[in-house]
């Protein structure tokens, strides 16, 4: 049995988790159900880095011991997982004993091998970065992440002999194509390494300036570097070296942002080689979460907590959102509106249409009991091709990180289902009791869903075990053969009875804008630790503008669709209106109640593409129901409706 062992970052644990933490978590977690599903043993990990000067100094400031102060944020860290639907297999921290006693066993031996020396160094020192700098490396003299004047210290250390092994790593990284991706990191890597000399690693820190840390077995006057430390976990966390996890699970796949890649790509694949260990399977870099493009941060008073979003949105949304918009490899931003946008188009309008509309037919034209499919028509096949297509590609881009790309393809089948239903009409095939086709629309309908439901599992696991039940079915994740699901068919039996209805993704509300990021960043400091002020209504802060002026948000709220009037009568009560019914690709017609008949008589509308308001609250007007509003554009002398330039499906959507 093939096995897969992804990884997390090990988390600083000098601040709360944020929406950058809860991505990589929610990234590795994801990878780990999608391998699982496709047949492999799979092992994830997480936890937390706690040792350095950063914690020393964040809990001298909260006035508590590192200890004392690690424990409770490594808390939160480990919280996170349950508050995602994440399931790491193993949470490790580097304060564990077990840890220590590997750090020091690979020190050792690294030593005794004659890769580590002691020697003097003298270099810029950034505290908030935990290395040296180089002169080179340094921007107007600061350091390039944190801003601040590096200090200068020369002190005597220990140094691993990394520069050894600089040609090794070139050449590993030329014969892997996939040892770094996506390729754009893997170049920044390679340029880098072909760049210069690599330069020794300093992987020690003297007692007199830090204590916090890992004692070198070879000299208690030092403490071991962070990162060296920090690396280690990956190996550790298995058992090494005697662990049976060890020899299980290694090589690892690793799940990182951009920040890290060097770290990860140069200094732990060349530690791994000094000690004697296989290379890692594989380093996946993501992009940066921004927030409206600008980057997050505490002073900026932007910070996106993970909590927030599952309670207002829950926690299938909130990692669909993420998965689906985070392009591998680029930044992102995030955003509510952005959220909700998608949310409310993907999940809401198709997914949750689909199900909404499926049940319900279902239960009119079946009583709930999926029929036996009959003869397929060559639509079905089409509609078989389409999916077989849309699996493969998901399966594909889903096994190399690139989630949003996956999702993508699944949403052509998603769409590609509700078009179907829109083209096979199930209620002309119920009115004219045509059992068997109806029966063979529907099963083809049903098995696709459940197909779609099983794919969402690694990205939606509470949702997509829903999904499943209302298909009358019990998610098994053992039972779940992925990689043959798109060639397989009719694994749906006949006979299970569906729920009556979906409801798993109702429309949401677009938030309040939040204030632009630029007006907080303006905000002198002190302020910014009193209770935020509310910031002047955005319409102040634009450029003048016509007095109307409404956000976006405000017009995202209109959900206007395309519709066909299928037949159109007057109002039995008011001369001024007309009884319209409108196709809008839905298992029924809408009614809509149209203030238009001094205008138009019923013939010119039938058969005409309309742009209706479809989410309009439903009303009586002169006692007949109305749930919706057609639009027409006119002007002083003349009313047009206002319709598609071209053919567009019914319930296509005016954006
Ligand atoms: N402790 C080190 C890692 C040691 S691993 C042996 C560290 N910790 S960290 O707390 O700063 O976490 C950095 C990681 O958090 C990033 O690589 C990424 O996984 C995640 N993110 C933090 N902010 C992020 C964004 N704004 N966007 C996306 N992910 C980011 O570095």
């Amino acid at each position: 049995m093939s096995r897969f062992f992804v990884t997390t970052p090990i988390f600083y644990v000098n601040a709360k988790p944020h929406l950058g933490h809860a991505f990589t978590t929610i990234l590795a977690d994801a990878m780990t159900r999608f391998h699982r599903l496709m047949g492999e043993e799979s092992y994830f990990l997480t936890g937390t880095d706690e040792h350095g000067d950063k914690i020393a100094k964040a809990s001298e400031e909260a006035g508590q011991s590192p200890k004392e102060y690690a424990d409770q944020i490594s808390g939160l860290f480990r919280s996170l997982g349950p508050l995602l639907g994440a399931k790491p297999d193993h949470f490790i921290r580097t304060t564990d004993p077990e840890h220590i006693k590997t750090v020091q066993k690979v020190l050792q031996k690294v030593y005794e091998s004659g890769d580590i020396y002691f020697g003097e160094y003298g270099g810029h020192y950034c505290f908030g970065c935990e290395r040296f700098y180089t002169e080179k490396e340094l921007v107007d003299g600061m350091c390039p992440d944190h801003k601040t004047r590096p200090e200068y210290i020369a002190e005597k250390n220990y140094f691993f002999r990394m520069s050894k092994y600089q040609a090794w790593l070139i050449e590993h990284i030329n014969q892997n194509p996939d040892f770094i991706r996506p390729a754009r990191y893997r170049n920044e890597v390679l340029s880098l390494l072909e760049s210069g000399a690599l330069e020794d690693l300093c992987i020690s820190r003297p007692k007199s300036r830090l204590t916090w840390g890992i004692e070198l077995p070879f000299d208690p006057d030092f403490v071991c570097y962070v990162w060296f430390d920090a690396l280690i976990n990956y190996v550790s966390a298995l058992g090494y070296p005697r662990g049976e996890k060890f020899k299980r699970f290694w090589p690892a796949n690793h799940v990182v942002a951009k920040d890290i890649l060097k770290p990860h790509a140069i200094f732990w694949p060349t530690m791994l080689k000094a000690a004697g260990l296989a290379p890692y399977q594989s380093l996946n870099v993501h992009g940066y979460w921004l927030v409206r493009d600008t980057k997050m941060s505490k002073s900026l008073g932007n910070v996106v907590e993970p909590r927030q979003m599952v309670d207002a949105y829950g926690v299938s949304a909130f990692r669909y959102f993420l998965l689906r918009e985070m392009a591998f490899g680029s930044d992102a931003s995030f955003t509510e509106e952005a959220l909700v946008g998608r949310l409310n188009a993907d999940l809401a309008n198709d997914l949750g249409n689909l199900f909404n509309r499926v049940l319900a037919m279902m239960h009119k034209y079946f009583e709930g009991k999926i029929p036996s499919p009959t003869d397929e028509t060559l639509e079905d096949a089409e509609l078989k091709r389409l999916g077989r297509d849309a699996m493969r590609n998901f399966q594909s881009n889903f096994a190399e990180f690139r989630t949003a790309r996956a999702l993508e393809s699944l949403w052509e089948l998603v769409r590609g289902l509700n078009k179907y239903i829109d083209q096979s009409a199930p209620w002309t095939l119920f009115k004219n009791r045509d059992k068997s086709r109806l029966g063979t629309v529907m099963y083809m309908v049903l098995e696709h869903m459940r197909k779609i439901a099983v794919h969402l599992w690694p990205v939606m696991p509470e949702a997509s075990v829903k999904m499943y039940e209302q298909l009358g079915l019990s998610f098994d994740q053992d039972k779940v053969l992925l990689a043959k699901e798109p060639e397989v068919w009719g694994l749906l039996d006949s006979g299970l009875v569906v729920a009556q209805a979906s409801n798993l993704f109702p429309r949401v509300e677009v938030p309040e804008p939040t204030p632009p990021a630029a007006l907080e960043k303006e905000a002198p400091k002190a302020q910014a630790a009193e209770p935020k002020k509310k910031a002047p209504p955005k319409a102040l802060e634009a450029p003048a503008g016509p007095a109307e002026a409404i956000e976006f948000a405000d017009f995202q709220k209109l959900d206007l669709r395309v519709g066909t009037v299928l037949s159109c009568a007057k109002h039995p009560d008011a001369d001024k209106l007309l009884v319209v019914q409108v196709a809008l690709g839905e298992p029924e017609p809408r009614q809509i109640v149209a203030g238009l008949a001094d205008r138009f008589s019923p013939e010119d509308l039938v058969g005409r593409q309309v742009v209706v308001v479809a989410n309009l609250a439903p009303r009586k007007l002169r006692g007949v129901q109305s749930q919706g509003m057609i639009l027409v554009a006119k002007d002083a002398e003349v009313t047009r409706l206002l319709t598609s330039a071209g053919c567009v499906d019914d319930g296509g959507k005016v954006a």
